[in-house]
Parts: C-alpha cells; structure tokens; sequence
C-alpha cells in the first residue's frame, strides 16, 4: 500500500488538472465572448478614432506603466498610434513594450540620424492629426508652457499644428503647486485640451488630486477632439467613385477614381454631426461607420440614386468622378476581335451636378474639378456656369495627389473668395474641407444656425 500511495496521489492530481482545464475551457469562450461585446460597444463610441493617427507621448511618470494599455485602446478603436518618449519614461516602462504594442518603432531621441533619414522630426509632427502626452509630467508641463525643444517629444509639441491634449499626472503637492497651475493656465489659454487630472489615492500614498485618467477616459476624450458638431444635424448627401459605362456584357469605360476622397468625406461629415447619404461607384472601400451608403455603376444610375435621395438634404457634395461619355449603344454580346481598328461612338452622360444646381432652391451644392491644367480658371468656370455654393478644384494626372492616391492637394473656391488646401493625407483633407463648407453654410444661412 504505501508504495501504491504516491502513485494515486500523481493520479488524483492528473485527473484534477485535466477537470480544471475542461472547466477553465468551458468558461473562457464565455469570457472571451464578454471582453469582446466589452470592446465592440465601447468601439461605437470611439469610431472617430478610426485611421486617426496619434501620436503618443509618454513622460517621466509612475503612471507610464498606464501607457501600454492606452496604446492597445487607441489601437483596438481604430487609431494608428506613434509612441514617443521622454528618457524619463523609458526608466518606468519600455520602449519595447509600447513598441509591441503599437506595432510601430517608438521614437526616443531628437538627435537621431537614423530617425531623420526615415521620418524626420518636422514630418513626424506633420504626420499626426492628434497630439496626447499621457502621462504628462509637471516637467514637461512646465516645457510645454516655456516652449521648450529640447528633447524630441517637445519639439514635436512645437512644431505640430495638430490638437494638443496633455493627460497630467503627479503628486498632488506637485499638481497643487502654484507654478504647476500658471503652466496648465497658460497651456489652457493657448488651446492644448487638458484630460484630467483624477483626483484620489496616489501611488506615493497620498491622496489628493493628480492621479492621470484611466486609458478608457483617455480614448474616449480623444475621440471627442474629433466630433466637431460643425454639421450637427445637418443633412449631407455625398457622391463619390467613378462611374463604370457599359461597352458590352464584359466590358466597360472608367476612370481611375478610387472613391478615397468622396469617403473621407463622408467619415469627416459624420465627425461632423451630419446624417450623411453616400451614393458611390464600383470601389473597393469599407463603408464608414454611420453613413448610410448607396451602391451604383453608371452616370444614368448615379443620377436616379441622387434624384431620390435628395429630398431633406441641405448639402450636397458631388466627389464622384463621373464619366463624361458612354457608349452609344451597348452591344447585347461580347464584341469579337476583329481585324484593324475599331470605332467606338460615344454620346454624352447626363450632367449629375447641373441637374442639382439647376433647381438647387436653399440646397448648398459643392461640386468637384480634376484639371491637368489651369486648375484654377477652369474651376471658377465651372463654379459660375454651373452657379455651385463651392468648388473644390484638384490636379489630376501627376504622380502625387489625385486619384487613386492617399494623399491631395485643394484648390477650394466659392463666389466670393477662395483658399488653398496643401497636400496632406485624404483623411485630414476631407476635415479641413468640411470645416470650409461649414462656414460657408452657416455664412450662407444665417438664421439656420442661430
Ligand atoms: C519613482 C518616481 C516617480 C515619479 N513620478 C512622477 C509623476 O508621477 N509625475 C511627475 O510629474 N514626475 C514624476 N517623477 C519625476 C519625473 O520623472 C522627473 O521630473 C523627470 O525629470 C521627468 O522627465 P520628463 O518630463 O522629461 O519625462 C517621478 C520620479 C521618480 C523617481
């Protein structure tokens, strides 16, 4: 007996840690099940975030350990986010960790020649469309309101003319402290969003105000950056893609539009506050969320879909790019290779924008020009002759901007004025511009916005 003891011993606790896998198995779909119904309803209030860039500073405090969860947060609502530390911060949490995290090399140093050969600090600053230093330390709170450059996440401060949000955390003495409070005073009178801070038990055991927000807040206080209210309420009917022209069964005529800009569009009107209709050509892109999308293929389809659709809308923004041509006749079967040359006869598409504009009564009607040349003459043309609200005018054909590319350039003009839009990533193009139709919509009717 006793030397048959041990081994049911080892038996009994095989048998035991076989049930408590099965039980463990058991339950672990529904947690998993749990923490993604978690994530899915906390993603509908954060959709702005989605392809936002943010760039994240992380500073010289006990509450960086905090950063390594925000980044997963920012990055499950949809953002591409870009850590940068201060040296401080590297003693309380790793780059590594972040950079796991962030599926993107996180940036240290200012003095970086490798950095700068890649993306330079200037580019870097470029490239976000929002700033969030969390932790914020009262050092770099400090830097911040002297205008320091010093290190690189300072200077990227500096040099962005992105949104600046600053999530401060320290001891409550240090938050408490007088030149900590002139510092937040005079960021807050330049603009930068101050997140928190929380108030309660301290790392250091003190209890008090100074404690950095939870990540969750964090996220859902960035996302708000981006919901303008702008077009709150508003009506916006939105027409993007190309249009394909039937030549036969198999066949048709195109152009190289992608759809990108007629999206974002979409995506930065609903940021906006707008209820957004958009009738789109044959693209491959997923329908922002929020929008409600309508499919079509030709000029003639793209018409209908608008015609119908337009009744209650207060802006319409033609992006489609639709063809000017289609064929005469469409062959019922594949037309055969034949030899020499072929003809193909085209007649004209019925003009979508025109038909707006022709009996657009208090409509706001904003229409698109892709010109390879004189941009902007041709533009002003096509803003008189078709008596359009705003005209964004774009160079097509070159290797940078237009279509099928992720970034553009906007000459935008209206009838009384006009304004340059720089080359910049579709997604912060759209915003600018419907910053632009915002004001020139609250300009054109007053008493709608009072
Ligand atoms: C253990 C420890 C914890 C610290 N926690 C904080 C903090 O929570 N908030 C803060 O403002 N400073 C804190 N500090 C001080 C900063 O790390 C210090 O001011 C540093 O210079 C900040 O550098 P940075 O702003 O460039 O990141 C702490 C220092 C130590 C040693």
């Amino acid at each position: 007996m006793p030397d048959v003891y041990p081994t049911i011993v080892q038996v009994i606790n095989v048998i035991k840690c076989y049930l408590t896998r099965f039980i463990c198995g058991l339950f672990r779909p529904v947690a998993l099940k749990a923490s993604r119904v978690n994530s899915k309803s906390e993603r509908s209030w954060v959709s702005s975030l989605t392809n936002k860039r943010i760039l994240l500073g992380v500073t010289g405090s006990i509450a960086a350990y905090k950063s390594a969860e925000l980044v997963r947060r920012l990055s499950d609502a949809g953002a591409t986010v870009q850590v940068v530390m201060t040296d401080a911060a590297q003693a309380f949490v790793t780059p590594f960790t972040l950079q796991t995290l962030s599926g993107r090399a996180v940036h240290t140093a200012l003095m970086d020649a490798e950095a700068e050969a890649t993306m330079g600090h200037i580019e870097q600053a470029r490239w976000a469309d929002l700033i969030v230093v969390a932790p914020a330390s009262a050092n770099f709170i400090a830097k911040l309101a002297a205008g320091r450059s010093d290190d690189l996440l300072s200077a990227l401060c500096l040099a962005s003319q992105a949104p600046l949000a600053v999530a401060p955390a320290m001891n409550q003495q240090m938050w408490l402290n007088e030149a900590t409070q002139a510092n937040v005073a005079s960021l807050a009178s330049r603009g930068v969003k101050l997140f928190g801070p929380a108030a309660g038990e301290q790392a250091c055991g003190e209890v008090g105000p100074g404690r950095m927000l939870e990540p969750a807040q964090i996220v859902e206080m960035s996302a708000a950056l981006f919901e303008t209210g702008q077009l709150a309420g508003r009506r916006v009917l939105i027409t993007a893609g190309p249009t394909q022209e039937d030549i036969d069964p198999v066949r048709y005529l195109s152009n190289r539009s992608s759809g990108k800009m007629g999206f974002a569009l979409a995506a930065a009107a609903v940021e906006a506050g707008a209820q957004v209709t958009l009738i789109s050509g044959p693209v491959a892109l997923p329908t922002p969320e929020r929008v409600t999308r309508i499919d079509v293929r030709s000029a003639e389809d793209m018409l209908a879909a608008v015609q119908s659709n337009l009744d209650g809308q207060e802006i319409v923004i033609a992006a489609a790019a639709v063809a000017d041509y289609r064929p005469l006749q469409v062959a019922t079967q594949k037309i055969k290779k034949q030899a020499g040359s072929a003809q193909l006869s085209l007649e004209q598409t019925p003009d979508i924008l025109e038909a707006i504009a022709a009996d657009k009564g208090g409509l706001f009607v904003v229409g698109f020009a892709a010109e390879t040349e004189h941009l902007e003459e041709n533009a002003r043309l096509k803003l008189e002759k078709k008596s359009l609200d705003m005209i964004a005018a774009n160079r097509v054909g070159s290797a940078q901007g237009g279509f099928d590319n992720d970034e553009n350039a906007l000459k935008v003009l209206w009838p009384t004025g006009g304004a340059a839009l720089p080359m910049q990533p579709k997604e912060k193009l759209a915003r600018a511009l419907i910053e632009m139709i915002a004001e020139r919509f609250d300009a054109k009717n007053p008493t709608k916005n009072s």
